[in-house]
């Protein structure tokens, strides 16, 4: 039989405790996995009446219902609901059509992650919604770019790539006095390091194939909501008929439960680096706002209380063989865009084709390192060898 709750706990207790119902599961301490469509009522009335606990595989299973509960709690007390959705663009892509549609404005962060740039210039265009990208340090300023149609903004801090930290706070005390909503993707920190909510967002989404899954075996996202946006991201999720799939439900809900342990040592070993790498003649300037150097610090000290093994490098100016060099000489480190598994990655990118609102021109080649488990010192050694790799080929 499941204890009693002694609550309220820390999110890492809410981690191992939440959306658990043993006595449900005959004891066992994970969720069953319902491979469900069809639910068999007993009898006609019973069917006339919809009246049965659960109602059709797609609305939702005891597997799904222990992962939005699980989440609901750790997202804490204004959170009204949550969606699940089968990856983390879906996850965006759902809650922006839900507080969104033909003849609406949105305001989006120049920093954005780039499919979801893809998509209010693809499918929210062609559906009549207009798009206006800001500068990401915009701040309280942002007021100025409101229009009587503006719906909803969204944000995401740190920038996708380029690590820009943005004022949360003030851009949705704006937002809020002009009856607009706040959305935000908060894949980097995750609701253990940043309290979206508390902060003034109203939709939270997380591409939970990063963290979440923890093990790079798994596509899932989630939409958290708070009063004023669940019954809205509820109804758009259930009227196109998204679920997710019964076993990458259960996969990202056993990430669920490590996930604090995981992301305190990508914290760790993510700044160990970041700091050794700041202190290297050939880097230019290290992207990661833990870091007392970086412009967003201050912003980050106020509203985060953690940071993952993300952030980005500007080399000073080197060929791209020796780049090349580099990356090909780091055998810890894949190549492969997606990150927050347990294996230490390395892309080379560059916004500069795709800004809108503002212009990056960073100064040199730049990386995006994502710190996996791996040993520190053994992280370290791999670079240096990198780093000779690329002095070889200059
Ligand atoms: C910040 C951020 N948000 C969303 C996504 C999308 O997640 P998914 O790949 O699960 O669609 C990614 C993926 O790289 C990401 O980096």
């Amino acid at each position: 039989m499941a204890k009693k709750s002694k609550g309220p706990f820390k999110p890492e207790t809410r981690l191992v405790t939440a959306g658990r119902d043993t006595q449900g599961q005959h004891g066992f301490v994970n969720p069953a996995v319902y491979h469900a469509s069809t639910v068999l009522y007993p009898t006609a009335e019973d069917q006339i009446a919809h009246r049965a606990r659960y109602q059709y595989g797609r609305r939702g299973t005891p597997t799904t219902e222990a992962m939005e509960n699980a989440l609901r709690e750790l997202e804490g007390e204004q959170c009204a609901g949550v969606a699940l959705l089968p990856s983390g663009l879906a996850a965006i892509a759902t809650a922006l059509m839900s507080v969104a549609g033909s003849g609406d404005h949105i305001l989006v962060t120049d920093s954005v992650y780039r499919p979801t740039r893809t998509f209010c210039d693809s499918v929210f265009k062609r559906m009549g919604v207009e798009t206006t990208y800001y500068d990401p340090l915009i701040g309280k300023d942002i007021a100025r770019l409101f229009k009587p149609n503006t719906r909803a903004v969204f944000v995401e801090a740190p920038g996708s790539q380029s690590f820009e930290m943005q004022d949360i706070p003030a851009i949705a005390e704006v937002a809020h006095t002009k009856k607009a909503v706040v959305l935000m993707d908060n894949t980097w920190a995750t609701p253990l390091y940043f309290r979206a909510f508390e902060k003034g967002v109203d939709l939270s989404i997380q591409a939970g194939t990063k963290y979440i899954g923890g093990h790079s075996d798994v596509m899932f996202g989630t939409v958290s909501a708070n009063a004023a946006t669940a019954t809205a991201l509820k109804t758009t999720v259930g009227n196109m008929g998204i679920c997710v799939g019964p076993d990458d439900v259960y996969l990202a809900l056993r990430g669920f439960r490590t996930m604090g342990v995981r992301l305190a040592r990508h914290y760790e070993s993510g700044l160990q680096i970041a700091r050794w790498l700041e202190k290297r003649p050939e880097v230019l300037r290290v992207m990661h706002p833990a870091l007392e150097s970086d412009p967003g610090h201050a912003i980050w000290k106020r509203d985060f209380t953690g940071a993952c093994g993300l952030f980005s490098i500007v080399l000073k100016p080197a060929p791209d063989k020796a780049v090349h060099a580099f990356m090909n000489e780091l055998a810890l480190f894949g190549m492969g865009f997606s990150w927050g598994g347990f294996e230490s990655l390395v892309i080379a990118f560059d916004c500069a084709e795709y800004r809108t609102a503002t212009k990056w021109s960073p100064g040199g080649p730049t990386l995006r390192f994502h710190i996996g488990l791996e040993d520190t010192g053994d992280l370290i050694a791999d670079l240096e060898r990198g780093f000779a790799a690329l002095a070889a080929a200059k």
